[in-house]
């Protein structure tokens, strides 16, 4: 089956059963401080599955591109990687485990034809705060009771060998990983996942550094493939570190796209399936080395190329800076991989039809007219690489000639701040010549020499949790006012371009032309102030794109938006498109300041907002 025939055969099940398709969201979330990513198919999904109401109803379907830089040492492993689709479905206070796990399970045997004989299953074994899943165990125990193994013609399955129980650590899933890593307000439920066989003998066990090990569903040797997992959410965190039920039982399922594509291919490596293998054809004529002879460094570059291609396409630019920091790590990394294969040093030039693979790949769903699309992103990558070639050798040669007693956190900072390299790529350099260079020695160097960079390199690799307070409910009510007051000062040439809240402050970009005069920075603040000044209702209506966008809605990521859309009014002042959550009146969001504007390229500017503490505490 073709990749793109899979999705589809995707949506259109999960259609059958009542469910309705909502477009993918960007990569970079908007009015969502907690990650620089999204890095799950659920996460722009959160205001409903806190109890928001979706416009589409309460089962919802999608694939939704995701980055997730945590899992960057598993690249070359044949199955981790750094972007990812992930499918997903919804039951938003609706349907639960019952019909989700046998839906999926028909989904993979019955629409994809994958043999239950090579499915496995896990669930939650309890803690001390929910009890085990029985209710889930028995469910599978069923499933695979009515299924038949065709290759052994046996009617049914022993639900022995088919169900295992895992702790808190497997089976329990939040953004933030097990319960007691999760912060107040965080949703949450134990999981059951599913497993795709390939086998003991295909010569993976034997490789791997896990073989002298005992076997299991979880263990990281090759043989299983996880391909998808129910999150039966259902509780949230509270203030005093227990768990509260969630206005409504949610379902929450995500399966990996790639994987499941190289499970019905029955291929253990997902770089062989159409998904990779045309960027692998691309790194293999580029550098003149064979997939076979360094599986590892090509998958690196094939992963982080195809994640800078989706970054840049969404207007990431490599920078010292967030999302920005992450994208030059990936671009930087990759330089390094292709330039250790090739025999001559690499050119700019040598990564365009990396480019163009990924579009291809991709083209008619996430890209349009590639031609155009070549144009915008592979001179932003080209730039990068161009300037990071220059002191690539150099710096290659330098880890090459230096004994490794020389090798610590002091020179790990000269080659970032001379050649440019980030700390991962040098601690892979050095672990060639045995040494593991611990990340605090390279810190410790870099606190003393660049606190303002320091921040820009630290943890960039973690999703790392803000929390999600009234205060961020506040700024994103205040969010909207700013939009409002700058089309009001400005003109209604304004648009917003992206925007990002965190308990501290928001931070806004919009389209103009020049620097704003402080005259206008004030009059805009002072339009926001008098506007929650006058206690203005904060509605919520779910209506029709077509309708939002007839009495005035601001809707600028229409292709984002599904057919229904929620629509949040303030008074007559402002009305947008938006999932929410808000404030219910203006006076609740109390005074705010503008504390900086700066420019953020060509016709982009940012204002930076916080909340003013008002001296009577309000
Ligand atoms: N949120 C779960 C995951 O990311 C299922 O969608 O695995």
């Amino acid at each position: 089956m073709k990749a793109n025939q899979l999705r589809e055969k995707y949506f259109a099940f999960f259609e059958k059963k009542g469910h309705r398709r909502v477009p993918a969201a960007l990569l970079v979330p908007e009015n969502d401080p907690t990650t620089l990513f999204v890095s799950s198919g659920m996460q722009p999904m959160m205001p409903y599955l806190l109890g928001e109401k979706h416009p589409l109803g309460s089962r919802i379907v999608n694939s939704q591109p995701c980055i997730r830089t945590q899992d960057i040492k598993e690249v070359g492993d044949g199955r981790h990687t750094t972007f990812f689709e992930m499918l997903g479905n919804w039951s938003l206070g609706d349907y639960f485990k019952k019909e989700q796990l046998a839906w999926f399970f028909e989904f993979l045997t019955g629409e994809i034809g994958l043999d239950p004989a090579r499915l496995y299953v896990t669930v939650f074994a309890g803690n001390d705060q929910v009890q085990k899943d029985q209710e889930a165990i028995e469910i599978w125990q069923e499933l695979f009771k009515t299924k038949k193994a065709p290759r052994e013609g046996k009617e049914g399955f022993d639900p022995e060998v088919k169900v295992y129980l895992y702790g808190s650590k497997k089976n329990w899933w939040s953004r933030s990983g097990a319960p007691d890593q999760m912060p107040t307000g965080e949703p949450g439920g134990p999981d059951s996942e599913m497993f795709f066989d390939f086998g003991a003998d295909l010569g993976i066990h034997e490789r791997s550094i896990f073989a002298q090990n005992e076997c299991h569903l979880n263990c990281d040797c090759g043989r299983f493939l996880e391909i998808g997992n129910s999150v039966f959410m259902e509780y949230q965190k509270n203030q005093s570190g227990g768990f509260d039920k969630l206005p409504a039982r949610n379902i929450d399922f995500g399966g990996g796209f790639e994987r499941i594509l190289a499970s019905s291919w029955d291929q253990p490596d997902i770089f062989r399936t159409e998904l990779f293998y045309p960027i692998i054809g691309a790194i293999q004529k580029a550098t003149g080395v064979g997939y076979r002879q360094n599986p590892v460094f090509m998958q690196v570059i094939a992963d982080h190329l195809k994640a800078a291609v989706f970054l840049v396409d969404q207007g990431v630019e490599p920078s010292n800076k967030q999302q920005g920091y992450v994208l030059r790590r990936l671009l930087r990394r990759a330089v390094v991989k292709m330039q250790q294969l090739k025999k001559e040093k690499i050119s700019e030039t040598d990564f365009e039809p990396l480019c163009e693979a990924v579009l291809r790949i991709y083209q008619g769903i996430y890209f349009d007219d590639i031609a155009k699309r070549k144009k915008k992103i592979a001179p932003v990558i080209s730039q990068e690489v161009d300037r990071f070639n220059q002191n690539l050798i150099r710096g290659l040669r330098i880890v090459a000639e230096t004994v490794p007693e020389e090798i610590n956190g002091q020179f790990a900072f000269k080659l970032f701040s001379t050649y440019g390299f980030p700390f991962e790529v040098t601690r892979e350099l050095a672990l060639v010549k045995g040494i593991d260079l611990a990340r605090e020695a390279f810190e410790k160097e870099f606190k003393g020499h660049q606190a303002k960079s320091r921040t820009a390199a630290r943890g960039m690799f973690k999703g790392g949790l803000a929390d999600s307070s009234e205060r961020i409910v506040k700024l994103h009510t205040a969010t909207h006012l700013l939009h409002q007051a700058l089309r009001k000062v400005l003109g209604n040439h304004v648009r917003q371009v992206g925007s990002n809240i965190t308990a501290e402050r928001l931070r806004f970009d919009f389209t103009h032309p020049e620097k704003l005069t402080p005259k206008q920075v004030k009059e805009i603040q002072d339009i926001v102030n008098q506007t929650i000044d006058r206690g203005l209702e904060v509605k919520k209506e779910i209506m029709s794109l077509a309708e939002a966008e007839k009495c005035g809605a601001l809707a600028f990521f229409k292709e984002r938006y599904a057919r229904e859309v929620t629509v949040y009014s303030i008074g007559g002042f402002s009305r947008e498109v938006c999932a929410g959550p808000h404030v219910q009146n203006t006076r609740k969001v109390g005074h705010v300041e503008i504390t900086k504007e700066e420019s953020v390229g060509t016709g982009r500017r940012r204002l930076y907002m916080i909340l003013k503490e008002l001296p009577n505490g309000s």
